[in-house]
């Protein structure tokens, strides 16, 4: 059999080879915790779940979706980005309906990218950026995410040929995998040079509502000319833990948004409308469930900095996300680390080289375990660093 350039050139994603690891692990009797992968534990909150059961009894909803979303979808996510960023967007023209942001992220490629062209993405990054870029025979562009920049790629230092090949710019704030968070000065900036080099704005915001300490994250469509040349991929899946369901959203620029619906229409079906619905119902209803969470993680991320930083690992203290980005113990690359904590402990992390070169020598800790698991995770660090002594 002969398969497509696109498909032999695709390493297995990420998580899956982590999967694999894991799998074997396990049906070798050997228990693992797992602080890998972003999917929360906490059940999806029970309105929520309610509000599924009553519409799937309703036949209306037993039918093809439309690809671009209920517009009753639409008016929500449109009336939940006026609540909480104060951003006017018209539900009929801005806003579009993913089968989780993963789905949208994937497509967007085909809506901007012809062969040859650029994107720049962050390093280390979510890996759909890139890897949708490549689908699309587009060439992704690493801009390194450092410490010492707050995790802020610095645009002035893009060179000026791959400016000129540039169509797409992507980032994500608050951002995996390293937690940090950006501010309306920087998104500000951001448009600026957006419009000086005529790039699109791919602005990637699932974990704005998970944050910490009460600090807010904004939205980039809060910037000011965002309207003109970004769109923000949006999810239920983290505010709500809803990464089972698949729902997630696109808005903004009107152009981008009826590139990617027309582009979707012709591939997907949407979201079954049951589904919907419960966004619909989490979006409008009370936000006390999503405080309740936040306290929860928060609670989580404080144990986890405070045991890794008396093993002498060196975190960042996310304010926002699901994750701790830690630096690797001395004398340790990512992938090594990683694997020997597996083996000696049965402890699972994500090696930070995964997201990209500029994540070697860090590791991701996502908080999304239950707190008996994570006290007994904590437990094993300490075992494999008295191991090591
Ligand atoms: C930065 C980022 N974007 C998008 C997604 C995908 O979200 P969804 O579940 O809506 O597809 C994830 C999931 O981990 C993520 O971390």
């Amino acid at each position: 059999m002969k398969f497509s350039k696109r498909v032999e050139n695709l390493l297995p994603y990420l998580f899956v080879q982590i999967s694999k690891k894991i799998a074997a692990r396990k049906a070798r009797g050997e228990e693992v915790i797992s602080f890998g992968i972003g999917d929360p534990d906490i059940p999806t909150p029970a309105h929520v779940i309610d509000e599924l059961v009553r519409a799937s009894h309703d036949p209306a909803n037993h039918r093809y979706p439309e690809s671009e979303g209920l517009p009753e979808f639409r008016k929500a996510v449109a009336d939940w980005y006026s609540r909480r960023f104060g951003v006017k967007l018209d539900s009929e023209k801005e806003v579009v309906s993913l089968i989780g942001a993963k789905e949208g992220i994937a497509h967007i490629s085909l809506c901007l990218i012809d062969a040859g062209d650029v994107a720049l993405v962050p390093d280390p990054g979510y890996p759909v950026y890139a890897i949708g870029t490549m689908l699309s025979s587009g060439e992704p562009y690493y801009l390194p995410l450092n410490e010492n920049n707050r995790f802020l790629p610095e645009l002035d230092s893009i060179p000026a040929d791959i400016l000129k090949r540039s169509k797409v710019l992507w980032l994500n704030y608050p951002n995996n995998p390293t937690g940090a968070v950006a501010g309306l000065d920087y998104f500000n900036y951001v448009v600026d040079f957006a419009k000086k080099h005529e790039l699109i704005i791919c602005h990637d915001g699932p974990y704005t509502e998970v944050a910490y300490d009460g600090y807010k994250p904004v939205s980039f469509m809060q910037a000011k000319g965002a309207m003109d040349v970004a769109i923000e991929f949006h999810s239920l899946s983290k505010s709500y833990n809803m990464t089972g369901w698949r729902i997630g959203m696109a808005v903004g620029n009107q152009s981008v948004i009826d590139a990617l619906r027309r582009i979707k229409s012709n591939i997907d079906s949407g979201v079954p409308q049951a589904i919907q619905h419960m966004a619909i119902k989490a979006l409008s209803e009370s936000q006390d469930c999503v405080k309740e969470h936040n306290q929860i993680y928060q609670g989580r991320r404080d144990k986890v900095v405070k045991t890794l930083n008396a093993l002498g690992i060196q975190t960042n203290i996310p304010k926002a996300s699901l994750y701790i980005w830690a630096h690797c113990p001395q004398g340790y690359k990512s992938a090594e680390f990683a694997e020997n904590l597996l083996e000696q402990v049965g402890v699972v992390v994500t090696p930070g080289n995964g997201y990209g070169p500029h994540g070697e020598g860090f590791f991701r800790i996502s908080l999304t375990i239950n707190d008996q698991m994570l006290d007994k995770g904590l437990a094993k660090f300490a075992q494999w660093k008295n191991q090591k002594v």
